[in-house]
This record gives C-alpha cells, structure tokens and sequence, in this order.
C-alpha cells in the first residue's frame, strides 16, 4: 500500500503530536510494508511569519497533490486582534475548502480508564460510542455576505445551506449508520431557523432511501443536554458545521479530555486529518501534550485512505492498552495519581509504538 502524506503540523503543540502521529505511521508502513511518504508544509501561525499566510501556496499544492493531509492545530494568541481570514484559523478553512471535503467524521467515545477524568457519573458514559457527522464547508462559517462594520456598529455572518450540501452530508451520515448501530439523530434549530427547516426536510428525504435506519431529529439546545445526560442513546449524529463545532467539543467532556479525540474529513478531492483539539499554547513545547488525539488520527487515515482496517484497529487498541496499563500524559492524570505513570508526550507515542508493534507481530503469527 503505497500512501503520499502531507503533514501541516501548524502551531503550538501541532508539531509535537503530529510527530508522534507520524512515527506510528512510519513504524506501521515498516512493519507492514507499506511505502508511506511524509511531506511537511507549513499552515497557520507559523506559515504566517514565515510567507506572510496562513496558507502558502506550496502547502496548498503540495497537499492537493496528496492521498491524504495530517494537520496538527492552528492558532496563537499574537494573531488574536487580526481579521478572521489573516488569523492561523483562516489558513485551516481555506484547506478544508480547497480539499473539498464536507464530512467532517468526529468519533466520541468514552474509554473506560479515563471515566474518572469526566465530571460526568461513569454510569452515565460508560460505553458511550457516537459518530458526530459534521458538516464542514457550509453554513455560517463559509456564508455571505459576512461583515464587521465598525462605522455603522454591526455585524453579521450568514448560515446558508442548498439542498444539495445537506443531502450529500445525510447520505454519508445514513450509510455510517448502516455501518453502525442503524440509529442517527439530526440536530437543527428548526423552531427558529430557515435553514434548518432545509436542513430537516431534506435529510427526511434522504432517509426515505435508508429505511434500515431509524431517523430522530433534534433541536441544538436540547441536543447539548441530551448528550451529558444520555450519550449512550446516540449513535451516529449529523448537524451542521457551526452547531458540530460545539457539540463535539462539548462531546469531549465524556472522553475526559479533548486531547483524546480524532477527526476525519472525507467527500472531498483529498481527506483531511485533524485532532479535534486545538493548539495549546499554554503547554506547548513542553513535552506535556497529549498525542493520543493526534494518534487515533493517524487510525482514521489508516482507515479511511490506507485502507488498512487491521492497522487502524490496532493502533486504536494500543491506545486503550497503554490506557489500561496506567500510563497518562499530564492532562489526563488529574488527582490520584496511584497506579498511573505520567509520561512526556514523546514516552507516550514510545509507549504505543511498541503496542502497536505487539499487536501487529500477534495477528500476523
Ligand atoms: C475545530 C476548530 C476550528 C473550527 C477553528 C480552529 C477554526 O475549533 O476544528 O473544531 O471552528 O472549525
Ligand atoms: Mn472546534
């Protein structure tokens, strides 16, 4: 299996996570055979000092050019006082746009080793697996007209949304959960809303295709409470791209810790790889970030363009096994420490490397 891979680390803890990310990547493509090429870009803050960008031509090239784009985070509190479309962040939306992908894949599980990291009652998450489907490239992130008019005192943004966007993302939605537990909740705000009203009548359409899967709508507010309250009643979940930015950090609660949580983008020209969490400047450079986020990404890559299901199933059990063996990076060893070893982010990609390679010489005995 032969993947071309452009890694964007980004900023603050990007380049580190990543990092480790590629390194299980490099030792899986060992292991196995495999011909994985590695091709590092800059994008957001760091490309920004470096090209004047936050998305440089060659990166767009060489990522275009790609079977598959690992990104690591964007964002710097020096750029906080710039226009959306000159800040790191605006570098990561026009990727995701040119890449074209429109489903942005979000798993939220809860893993049984870090229930006491969550605030939420382990009764409540334990055993908690949804696929948050968000859409990617429409609503109020990417609508016109937007504008900040400082002379007249307002500012607005527009959530548009054709029918065409919605059905396409639905129908990716359906078939996971055909895949899954045959289940899939729509959130919208369609008491309100215009475009939700869109939104829930065209994905009642797309269901008429998928009568195997039981269709439930929800409304956004009532969504983010459901979710803490019950998350185990939830298997796959499609909502647009502003309200699937919130309820999947907000869906991080039940992990314990943002930093564990991968993403796939898929639909488009080239997928796009990113942990959910952001750039951590606060902790970044300092051995003290989480790869774990970034690791179950290089999976979903394994998956989703490898191919390689075997691979990708077994880094993710790597990562529950370090997990059962105690080993935590700081963020996920909050209080009692008894039983656990705090490892650098570089010991804890270390640490799944040899359980991957475990695993791997196991299943091929
Ligand atoms: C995310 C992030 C981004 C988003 C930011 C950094 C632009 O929060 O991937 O969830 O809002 O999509
Ligand atoms: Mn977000």
């Amino acid at each position: 299996m032969k993947l071309k891979i452009t890694v964007v680390a980004g900023d603050g803890i990007g380049p580190e996570v990543t990092g480790e990310a590629v390194a299980v990547l490099k030792q899986i493509a060992e292991q196995g055979g495999h011909e994985f090429t590695f091709t590092e870009k800059r994008i957001g803050g760091v490309a920004i000092k470096n090209d004047g960008t936050p998305l440089p031509q060659e990166t767009l090239d060489a990522a275009l050019a790609s079977d598959a784009v690992l990104l690591g985070a964007v964002g710097a509190p020096e750029f906080n006082s710039l226009a959306p479309d000159k800040r790191p962040e605006g570098g990561l939306l026009q990727i995701r746009a040119a890449l074209g992908g429109f489903a942005n894949l979000r798993p939220c599980f809860s893993f049984k080793e870090l229930t006491v990291n969550s605030p939420l009652r382990p009764e409540v998450i334990e055993g908690t697996d949804i696929m948050f489907v968000r859409e990617l490239l429409g609503g109020a992130y990417f609508g016109k007209p937007r504008e900040w008019n400082k002379e007249k005192g307002v500012g607005y943004n527009t959530m548009v949304y054709t029918s065409g966007e919605v059905e396409r993302v639905a129908r990716i939605a359906f078939q996971l959960a055909q895949k899954r537990r045959k289940k899939l909740t729509s959130v919208d705000k369609s008491n309100v809303l215009e475009v939700s009203q869109l939104w829930r009548a065209v994905v009642t359409e797309v269901g008429k295709d998928f009568p195997d899967v039981a269709l439930e709508h929800q409304l956004v507010d009532s969504m983010a409470m459901h979710i803490m309250n019950r998350p185990r009643d939830f298997d796959v979940v499609v909502t647009e791209n502003l309200f699937g930015d919130i309820l999947t950090d907000e869906s991080g609660v039940i992990t314990g810790s943002l930093g564990m949580l991968p993403s796939a983008t898929i639909g488009g020209k080239v997928n796009l790889y990113e942990p959910v969490h952001g750039s951590a400047p606060d902790i970044a450079g300092k051995g003290l970030a989480n790869p774990l986020g970034a690791i179950l990404t290089a999976a979903l890559i394994l998956r989703h363009s490898g191919g390689l299901e075997a691979e990708a199933a077994a880094v993710e059990a790597a990562v529950r096994k370090v997990l059962e063996q105690g080993c935590r990076t700081a963020d996920l060893a909050r209080g009692d420490k008894t039983g656990l070893t705090v490892l650098s982010t570089k010991e804890m990609g270390a640490k799944v490397r040899e359980t991957v390679e475990k695993q791997l010489l196991a299943a091929s005995r």
